[in-house]
């Protein structure tokens, strides 16, 4: 059975994102959606949130597992016995921190290899910090986000944006 690891911070999980898990379920026998710490982020919604908002998101995926993990990909990949990442390429900008993290997992576990699907050109555009940049503002987020978590990320914008005026 072909396993892939579909990786990432998914804060939260976008529409892009979503294209990219059914791409992957076609291809793959089974697909494990891991969010996983990037530690040069910090999260709008927990780790746990994060997995429950991907689970919303997908619907009936049959071959489709959500997991979370605070340790290395590398080893997590090894541990449920996939040899292939898979990872959503949008444009050049993310070639080169893509390429670097491929070759840095492949070292670390030489059965492991990256294979990149392209991002759909309505897709090419939009990251989940563009998403929570445009949420400080009256957009309608159904291209971006998956139409069941859009009230749950307004809701967490709101809660948000009270807090910061409380501290006022
Ligand atoms: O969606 P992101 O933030 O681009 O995903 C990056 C992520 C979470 C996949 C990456 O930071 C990661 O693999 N974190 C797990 C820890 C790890 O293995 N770090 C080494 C990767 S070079």
């Amino acid at each position: 059975m072909k396993i892939a690891i579909y990786p990432g911070s998914f804060d939260p999980i976008t529409s892009g994102h979503l294209n990219i898990i059914k791409r992957a379920a076609d291809i793959f026998d089974k697909l494990i959606v891991c969010v996983m710490v990037n530690s040069t982020k910090s999260p709008m919604f927990s780790r746990e949130e994060r997995v429950d908002l991907i689970r919303r998101s997908i619907g009936e995926l049959s071959n489709v597992e959500v997991d979370s993990s605070d340790g290395l990909l590398a080893d997590y990949a090894r541990r449920k016995g996939s040899c292939v990442i898979v990872k959503g390429l949008r444009a050049g900008s993310d070639f080169e921190n893509e390429f670097q993290m491929a070759l840095i997992n492949h070292k670390i576990n030489p059965d492991l290899d990256t294979m990149f699907l392209t991002a759909e050109h309505q897709y090419t555009y939009l990251s989940s910090s563009t998403v929570k940049e445009l949420g400080n503002y009256d957009v309608d987020l159904s291209d971006f986000l998956p139409e069941p978590i859009i009230p749950i990320f307004k809701q967490r914008i709101a809660d948000i944006r009270k807090k910061g005026e409380n501290k006022k």
